[in-house]
């Protein structure tokens, strides 16, 4: 293969895109929209701009729900990544129906095939990336569709219709 060398100021090479939801400060559900996330066994690790307003009720209230994505929610997700819960309540304007969980105080998305129930552990805050806000989490509970899982509760991974989000800085996109 020969390749050319770029100089992107970021690179997503295909991110699967899920909403956050949690309830802020005042017990009022939000969501926003990200890309920036890995799990291994019970920890996830989310990027965020530290600017976010999901980030800074995130830091207080310590729980919140991953939920992923599939392509019947571009609107959902493009509204969800466009607009700031500090001056609206997404839930109120998108078809997205929150759902209190029954093991942390966050709601969970009706409309998600998948929903991950989280509590913070870690805010890593590097003088070395500014503007940036890492949280490590621990994962309290795992909520799949009954569509999506065979006669054991195993995952069918062909019923999975995850987004893939793409970002050179100048073009976006999904898959
Ligand atoms: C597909 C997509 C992926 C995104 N991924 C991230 C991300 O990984 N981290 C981040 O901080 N913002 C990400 N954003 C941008 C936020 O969703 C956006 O800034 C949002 O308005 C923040 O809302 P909040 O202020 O309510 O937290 C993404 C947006 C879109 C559309």
């Amino acid at each position: 293969m020969k390749k050319v060398r770029v100089n992107y100021e970021k690179m997503y090479y295909g991110f699967p895109v899920v909403l956050i939801s949690y309830y802020d400060k005042e017990g009022i559900a939000n969501v926003t929209t990200l890309s920036s996330t890995y799990t291994l066994k019970d920890m996830v690790m989310l990027g965020f701009s530290s600017k976010g307003y999901a980030v800074s009720q995130m830091k207080e209230v310590s729980d919140f729900v991953i939920n992923i994505a599939d392509s019947k929610l571009m609107e959902e997700i493009e509204f969800c990544g466009k607009n700031t819960g500090a001056d609206c309540k997404k839930f109120d304007r998108v078809n997205l129906t929150p759902v209190p969980s029954e093991i942390i105080n966050a709601p969970s998305i009706a409309e998600c095939p998948v929903s991950i129930e989280c509590t913070l552990t870690d805010v890593i805050e590097s003088p070395h990336y500014k503007g940036i806000t890492n949280i490590l989490a621990t994962i309290k509970g795992r909520l799949v569709s009954e569509t999506h899982l065979d006669e054991n509760a195993n995952i069918i991974i062909e019923k999975f219709d995850n987004i893939s989000y793409f970002n050179d800085g100048v073009n976006r996109g999904f898959k």
